[in-house]
């Protein structure tokens, strides 16, 4: 009776509205188009079923500091996170970037400093943590780590600093880390190892308002990782979060942020380095991969063309195939081939412009290509031009109406514009397309998400925004 009673509560629009600019200010959350999703925070939160007494005590959270209220956090934030979450990235962490910085700071040994930035409840920077200590583990002479690993929330850092957890944190956890660095409790929970944890610090600390450094012993890191908190900020917090990053990143250093989480910033300073279909930020891309880029650009080799976009991919097996066949190759399309492939590494490596004009030109001669109508919407998206991206979307749709990232793409492009029916429309084509899909098989042009992380990521987007119907 009382929650059908709280479910039908409706709170003042004038009164939601002030404490939507509230949860902006202190927290750079935007819930700007997402009104229902703050008045079911706030029914749940306070339990009240009376709708004078829920209003004056909406009057009572006005007052307050809301990045000091862990409780209502709980019911704004989004804490979803486990061991390893992206697997490509962690290959790239344990191949090439860990340890490139350990051998350059072998002669120094200055210690190698990592930032977790909105680490929930810590399983991100763990994971980095067991990569350094396998890395290290036979190391005669092992650099220190200081991981810091930061969120707003009290609560979940309380989970963080225990280091327990249960089978869901794991579920894309390789065997020998679990093995090695935990231990079953009670049956149900896993205990991290003492010395992983040790090299984890955890502190509370809001990105909307620092201070930054979190303290003065946290600056030039060689590693931040933002991943999948920058989306849920308003534009302007995350324009000054990056500034932020960059100032406090090492020149060398990394800057690590979710799939599209930043592509549409105007933020120029980072310059994207692709490496093994995973996109790093840097304040400078070293001159060795520009020379790799030159060679790409002369002669696409084969690993870099499979790792660059998946429809491209189809046309390297249609290559090979026609190879042991011995028919004639079609040159046309794997020049063309060659051709997109090249301009997706010049928009991943952030000549956006450049990457523009030949989509653009190579358009003029290959209108019906729907891969290049796709790749133009991505690189319209980075430059921020959302109504250009639309309509090359839509091209590729026409071209090719089952295109996984073309209907995601212009899901998020009209949940960002409000047109609510269009963008449930395509997040719906996405998850029946997605069925498809073996769960484990990556979906084409994802960043190396499988069609089951695709899946959740979709449902709980159209759950938890104000897409839910
Ligand atoms: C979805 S989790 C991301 C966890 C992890 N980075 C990952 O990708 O798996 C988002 C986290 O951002 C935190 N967060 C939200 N607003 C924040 C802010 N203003 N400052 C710091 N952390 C914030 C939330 O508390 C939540 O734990």
């Amino acid at each position: 009776m009382k929650k059908s009673n709280v479910r039908s509560l409706q709170v003042d629009r004038l009164l939601l509205d002030k404490v939507i600019e509230k949860i902006r200010d202190e927290l750079g959350l935007s819930f700007a188009d997402k009104a229902a999703d703050v008045e079911r925070a706030l029914i749940n939160y306070f339990n009240e079923y009376r709708i004078d007494a829920l209003h004056t005590k909406i009057e009572g959270l006005l007052q307050e500091d809301l990045s000091r209220n862990f409780d209502l956090l709980d019911h704004l934030t989004i804490s979803e996170t486990y061991f390893f979450r992206n697997h490509k990235l962690f290959a790239v962490l344990e191949k090439e970037i860990l340890p490139a910085i350990i051998r350059r700071k072998a002669h120094s040994q200055q210690p190698l400093a990592i930032w977790s930035a909105g680490c929930s409840s810590g399983e991100e920077a763990y994971s980095v943590a067991m990569l350094i200590d396998q890395l290290q583990k036979n190391h005669p002479k092992p650099i220190p780590a200081r991981i810091l690993a930061t969120d707003i929330n009290q609560h979940i850092l309380i989970k963080a600093r225990e280091g327990l957890y249960s089978n869901w944190s794991f579920r894309n956890m390789p065997v020998k880390y679990m093995k090695e660095y935990f231990t079953p409790q009670n049956g149900r929970y896993f205990q991290i190892a003492p010395h992983i944890k040790k090299m984890v610090h955890f502190e509370q600390h809001n990105l909307k308002k620092g201070p930054f450094p979190v303290n003065e012993n946290w600056k030039n890191f060689d590693i931040i990782i933002c991943r999948n908190v920058l989306i849920y900020f308003d534009r302007e917090t995350m324009l000054n979060t990056l500034q932020r990053f960059h100032d406090l990143l090492d020149e060398d250093g990394y800057f690590i942020s979710g799939p599209a989480e930043i592509p549409s910033l105007h933020f120029k300073k980072f310059k994207g380095q692709l490496i093994n279909s995973v996109i790093l930020y840097r304040k400078h891309i070293p001159p060795v991969i520009k020379e790799e880029h030159v060679k790409t650009a002369r002669k696409p080799q084969k690993a870099a063309l499979k790792v660059i976009h998946p429809h491209f991919e189809h046309k390297a097996k249609t290559k090979e195939k026609i190879k042991t066949d011995a028919a004639p190759a079609p040159e046309e399309a794997n020049n063309n081939f060659e051709e997109l492939t090249l301009i997706k590494n010049l928009a991943d490596l952030g000549n956006l412009e450049e990457a523009r004009k030949l989509t653009q030109n190579y358009l003029l001669r290959n209108n019906l290509d729907s891969h290049a109508h796709y790749l133009l919407g991505t690189i319209y998206l980075e430059m921020g031009k959302t109504a250009e991206a639309e309509k090359s979307f839509q091209k590729a749709l026409y071209l090719k109406p089952d295109h996984i990232m073309a209907h995601f793409h212009l899901a998020n492009l009209y949940t960002f514009n409000g047109r609510i029916k269009d963008s449930r429309m395509h997040f719906t084509n996405v998850l029946n397309l997605i069925r498809s899909f073996d769960p484990q098989q990556e979906i084409p042009g994802s960043e190396g998400m499988s069609a089951f992380q695709f899946k959740q990521m979709v449902e709980k987007i159209l759950k938890t925004s104000r897409l839910a119907s």
